[in-house]
């Protein structure tokens, strides 16, 4: 079973035109919410970035939030879920194509469940990044359908054998592909602040939380690739990675390669957060 506008369906049941505008302008804003123990983690952070997304560019939802969180509960009890995501997405919905807003439109609203571990392995090891230009659009706070920058990024950080890509404009490092950065030097940490050239992560601001019951002191303003090389530690934040320690940037260790102190005091405060 699927999430079809205000119902639940058989997958096979569905069917989307080629004309929908999410297909052929990526006319769309998306989330992706993690599921522990079959509770969904921060679920209302989520709806509330879902609502901003489609506002920002005006679609309209065709449910209430009350309707789609519900409906995301069954799907999780249908599917009996304990770990994994929820992938819901909205678009403007069909429309003879032209780039203008149809007149009229029926926005379509789908969504489903996906079963997969915690990243433990990764967690505990570290990951490589690698440093790429960032060619995004310059409304990066909207969770838009058109990720081709982003895929852009992570293809050439997988070429590579790296996990994500740390996006920089003109020098100034804004985030990663499908994650938020967070920088620790003399142990205070550094991530960029909100605004149009970031996403306003969930985890991102879990960390801003943790991390002010652990007083430890953030600073939320950008910085330039000569900081970044100079970090004590780097890690990163998404609902898929939860805190990824970076232990090499373009195949350099980052100190000594190995998971930092702060890193890892925040991601036992995540873990147990989300009662692992
Ligand atoms: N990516 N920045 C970007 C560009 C992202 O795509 C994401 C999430 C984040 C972190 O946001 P959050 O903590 O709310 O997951 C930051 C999701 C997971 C994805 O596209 O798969």
């Amino acid at each position: 079973m699927i999430l079809y506008n205000d119902r639940l369906v058989d997958r096979e049941d569905v069917r989307i035109d080629i004309e929908d505008r999410g297909y052929q302008f990526g006319d769309g804003v998306y989330e992706v919410v993690s599921i522990y123990e079959g509770e969904i983690f921060r679920l209302q952070e989520h709806l509330t970035r879902f609502e901003y997304s489609a506002n920002q560019i005006g679609i309209t939802l065709p449910v209430t939030l009350e309707k789609l969180q519900d409906n995301l509960h069954k799907l999780i009890e249908h599917h009996q879920l304990s770990n994994g995501q929820i992938y819901f997405q909205v678009t403007r919905g069909y429309a003879p194509r032209n780039h203008p807003f149809p007149e009229e439109s029926h926005p379509v609203l789908t969504g489903y469940v996906t079963r997969r571990p915690r990243p433990v392995e990764s967690m505990k090891n570290g990951v490589a990044a690698i440093i790429t230009e960032d060619l995004r659009w310059l409304r990066c706070d909207i969770k838009s359908l058109n990720l081709l920058g982003s895929v852009l990024a992570k293809q050439k950080a997988a070429e590579q054998g790296a996990f994500e890509a740390i996006q920089h404009r003109n020098g100034t490092v804004t985030e990663g592909s499908a994650s938020n950065l967070f920088m620790v030097r003399d142990n205070k940490l550094y991530t960029h602040p909100l605004g149009n050239l970031i996403l306003g992560g969930i985890s991102r601001i879990v960390v801003l939380e943790l991390a002010a019951k652990l007083n430890i002191e953030v600073i939320e303003a950008p910085f330039s690739l000569e900081e970044l090389h100079q970090a004590d530690e780097l890690f990163l934040t998404s609902t898929t990675s939860e805190v990824m320690p970076i232990v090499t940037l373009d195949g350099k260790p980052v100190k000594n390669g190995t998971p930092g102190a702060v890193t890892k005091q925040l991601q036992e405060a995540f873990s147990a957060l989300i009662g692992f």
